[in-house]
């Protein structure tokens, strides 16, 4: 066996890891700028480190030369959500890239197949094409996709399953169970109040959608109209803003319209 040169195999791992990141933020960031919620809330990504790669392939007798074949987690893509509702989106945002950016070779469901530990995420094997100056080059990828409390958990259990290397004792594992049981909760819960965030966030939406409108609606007004009747109506419209009554200001709005309509037929 020759030994390996881990930095050189390694690099296109990372780099697919990289290509990945940039676009679950850029999925993240669209959603932002539309003002709507985004199913992504945060996106992180690692290479495996060396020692756990070997580790993991001695526990599981994979031979060295079949390594880069068998892990799938070399590279390594998380998804973290706000929402349980929201991993569904993400898992379907990823369905449609199938067979275009990506592969998706495998789908396991730990969020409602709990696993024993308590552990709960959604996980994707998919293969992920890359371009090097070698050329093409396909590397398997896990995605996993939690929302911030199956996360929370996973983080803690991951350190704890560590320190003990594999044997932790039972009243340990029973409490950390016992912490699971209570994010799952935690998620429900949060379920309850995602319709009311979704609600309010559209209303902030709409609202600031009317405001700009009001606002280039009475910068075109100057043009036409007294500087007299302009100071009326950005006074009315500070008013208005500050009650932050919906349907005030859409009224508003119509008015102003009516009277562009009525200067623009004087004017010409
Ligand atoms: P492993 O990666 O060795 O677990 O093999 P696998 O692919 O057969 O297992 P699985 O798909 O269940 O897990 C893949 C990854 O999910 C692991 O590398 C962990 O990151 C995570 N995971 C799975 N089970 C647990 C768990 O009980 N606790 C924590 N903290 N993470 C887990
Ligand atoms: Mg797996």
């Amino acid at each position: 066996m020759e030994t390996i040169n881990w930095k050189e195999v390694l690099l296109p791992y990372e780099q697919a890891v990289n290509e990945l990141i940039v676009k679950f933020n850029s999925i993240k960031k669209a959603y932002n700028t539309d003002g709507v919620h985004s199913p992504i809330e945060q996106v992180d990504g690692r290479v495996k480190a060396i020692s756990s790669i070997i580790g993991k392939a001695n526990k599981r007798n994979i031979h060295i030369d079949e390594i880069f074949e068998k892990l799938e987690d070399i590279s390594g893509v998380r998804i973290i959500c706000r929402f349980v509702e929201d991993i569904d989106k993400v898992v379907s945002i990823i369905r449609e890239r199938d067979g275009k950016d990506m592969n998706v070779l495998e789908e396991e469901d730990y969020v409602t197949h709990t696993k024993k530990s308590g552990y709960r995420s959604y996980h994707i094997t998919i293969n992920y094409p890359i371009y090097t100056v070698n050329g093409r080059k396909d590397i398997k990828a896990e995605i996993q996709i939690r929302t911030l409390a199956m996360n929370f958990w996973a983080t803690i259990e991951h350190s704890l399953r560590y320190k003990y290397n594999g044997n932790m004792p039972d009243d340990l594992k029973e409490r950390l169970q016992v912490c699971a049981e209570a994010a799952f909760i935690l998620d429900t819960e949060m379920t309850t109040i995602r319709d009311e965030l979704l609600e309010a966030q559209k209303i902030v939406q709409i609202k600031n959608n009317l405001v700009d409108e009001i606002i280039s609606n009475i910068h075109n007004l100057y043009f036409y109209a007294k500087v007299e009747k302009m100071n009326e109506f950005n006074q009315k419209f500070i008013e208005l803003y500050q009650e932050g009554n919906i349907d005030k200001l859409l009224e508003f709005n119509r008015q102003l319209d009516v009277m562009a309509k009525l200067y623009k037929v004087k004017y010409v």
